[in-house]
């Protein structure tokens, strides 16, 4: 965007006009270009994930895909290749670059012994891929992470490649729609076969837009893996291996529902008739996962999907609630269940919350179900700490159906803050972080808000440039007549046109940013509501 702005200041002037027209159409081609070649790209304060385009399928022919990734200033950036598969032995059309300010890596291609790991001595480097005609190729797979994490895996990472019974690892944010499969359940733990990243995603030790540290058991291995759906992820069932994985997590993950000062109410709730011509009773006190008959359904069966319907858990006191199970009606002649929901919170006489996601600050929209049978987990990162909790449906199949369970820990009183610090590290490490990234835009929405500001912007612009050209050209003339020295008066000019011009640029581009600087004070608020929250 500021070279084209620096382009349109150039030209301010007589002749401003037609030029103005044609640089914005480059500006845009240019935009459109260098983010072709680019697949799934996540990234979060201090680590990520970039591939190319349909990785791991065939990259296309002629794309280009340039990025600018950055850690916070002063740390250092660490880059790791998880796949390099570019057909080309000279690098001349197909290659990977990598350019900081004092080095460049690269270009890598074809068969060349490339370094598994980068470490830079800068927080920035901009990554270059380019592709020319080819015939095959996967292209890349990177992860990125500062210098703060020297145990950086890649999401292409599984269990069997290390040896070690217990070893610690850091997983960068984006792992979870990287093509590769887990199997087994954060119960019985994951076959040896499994993606380390994209398992502890289904395991609710990491949040997939956050990344984090992951501390992982090895154990002798089981005859067969039980596949569920997790936070998104869908493990597979798995056959008999000579090891398997577990993650030690921070033990906060008890049962809640089992307590008997427990009371569950709902918006309404439905009564059937069976067979033999009795009333069936759906009602809210059926709504724990591990009681058998009927769940809980809602009294009204419409289909208009208006999510007011809501289930809710008293727990009797202000507990620490990591996560949550679901299951549908579990009857076979229903086929019942919530395919989303939203979770609501609050303790004795505050307002209802919702949970957010930290990095949009969104409602935050979790997977449910995808049968009436089978249990799903969603786990909180952070953990919601409430009495009360709200399950509230936004999809359904058929009739809203719940059986739920909720999964977490006491507040242990006198050390709170205490059992917090050591639970969420690297969520409190992040947000110490905060006032360093805080001016600083997100690699990530360089491209895609370059692109919006162009299209908000242009007729803005070309308006504000109208009239400064109207103005420009009079003043010009006004000038020449006095002076007779166009010159001095237009370089006079050009920086004044620089400012007002760059201003509607400068003020589209801090509105954009806005939402995420938006989310990192939302995230402290979020920390800081629920650690005073603990303490109170
Ligand atoms: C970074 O490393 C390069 C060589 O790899 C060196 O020339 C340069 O001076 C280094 N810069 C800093 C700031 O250390
Ligand atoms: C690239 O173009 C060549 C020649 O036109 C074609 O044979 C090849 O299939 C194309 N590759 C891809 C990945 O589309
Ligand atoms: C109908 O419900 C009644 C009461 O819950 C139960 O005793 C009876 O077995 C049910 N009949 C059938 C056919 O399920
Ligand atoms: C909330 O209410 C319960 C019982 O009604 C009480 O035991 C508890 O101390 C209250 N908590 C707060 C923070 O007021
Ligand atoms: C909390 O404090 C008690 C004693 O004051 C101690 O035994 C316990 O280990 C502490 N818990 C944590 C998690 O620090």
């Amino acid at each position: 965007v500021v070279p084209g702005a620096r382009a349109l200041a150039g030209t301010a002037g007589p002749g401003l006009l037609a030029l103005l027209l044609a640089v914005s159409a480059p500006l845009r081609l240019q935009a459109e270009e260098l983010g072709d070649g680019c697949g799934h790209l996540v990234t979060y304060q201090d680590s990520g994930t970039m591939t190319s385009k349909n990785y791991p399928g065939t990259y296309p022919n002629h794309t280009v895909c340039e990025r600018t990734i950055t850690v916070p200033k002063g740390k250092r950036l660490i880059l790791r290749l998880g796949d390099l598969d570019i057909e080309s032995q000279t690098c001349a059309s197909d290659y990977l670059l990598f350019t900081s300010s004092s080095d460049q890596y690269g270009p890598y291609c074809g068969s060349m012994t490339v370094p598994k790991e980068l470490l830079l001595n800068t927080s920035e480097v901009t990554v270059r891929f380019e592709s020319g005609s080819h015939i095959s190729g996967r292209g890349f797979l990177l992860t990125y992470a500062s210098s703060d994490h020297p145990d950086l895996i890649t999401c292409l990472e599984r269990a069997s490649h290390y040896l070690k019974t217990e070893y610690s690892k850091f997983c960068p944010a984006g792992c979870k729609d990287v093509a590769g499969d887990i199997s087994g359940n954060m119960v019985d733990g994951y076959r040896d076969t499994s993606l380390l990243c994209k398992a502890a995603i289904h395991a609710g030790i990491i949040a997939d837009e956050l990344g984090g540290q992951i501390s992982v058991l090895q154990h002798k291995g089981i005859s067969r893996y039980e596949g569920i759906l997790a936070n998104g992820v869908l493990s597979r069932d798995g056959s008999l291996s000579d090891r398997r994985f577990l993650f030690t997590s921070n033990g906060c993950s008890r049962s809640l529902s089992l307590e008997p000062d427990g009371q569950i109410r709902a918006s309404s709730s439905w009564q059937s008739v069976n067979e033999s011509g009795d009333q069936v009773h759906w009602s809210p006190g059926q709504a724990r996962l591990q009681d058998q008959g009927p769940s809980w359904a809602s009294g009204d069966s419409s289909n208009n999907h208006k999510p007011r319907e809501w289930l809710e858990i008293d727990l009797g006191e202000k507990k620490k609630i990591t996560g949550i199970r679901t299951t549908g009606s579990t009857q076979s002649n229903f086929n019942f269940y919530v395919k989303s929901f939203v979770m609501n919170f609050k303790n004795n006489n505050s307002k209802w919350k919702t949970y957010k996601g930290i990095v949009n600050n969104e409602e935050k929209v979790f997977q449910g179900n995808s049968n009436f049978r089978d249990p799903v987990q969603n786990n909180f990162i952070p953990p919601i700490v409430a009495r009360y909790v709200r399950v509230v449906p936004q999809t359904w199949h058929q009739r809203i159906a719940l059986k739920v369970e909720l999964i977490g820990c006491q507040i242990t009183q006198g050390n709170d803050s205490l059992v917090w610090r050591k639970t969420t590290q690297s969520t409190s490490v992040s947000t110490e972080k905060e006032d360093e990234t805080i001016t600083r835009p997100i690699p990530s929405e360089e491209m895609p808000t370059g692109m919006n500001i162009t299209t908000v912007a242009i007729p803005l612009v070309l308006l504000v440039a109208l009239l400064l050209a109207g103005m420009g050209i009079f003043a010009a003339f006004r000038k020449k007549k006095k002076k007779g020295s166009p010159y001095g008066s237009a370089e006079a000019q050009k920086t004044d046109c620089w400012k007002q011009i760059k201003y509607p640029f400068a003020r589209h581009q801090s509105a954009e940013f806005t939402i995420s600087y938006d989310n990192e004070k939302e995230m402290t608020q979020k920390l800081d509501l629920i650690t005073s929250d603990m303490a109170g």
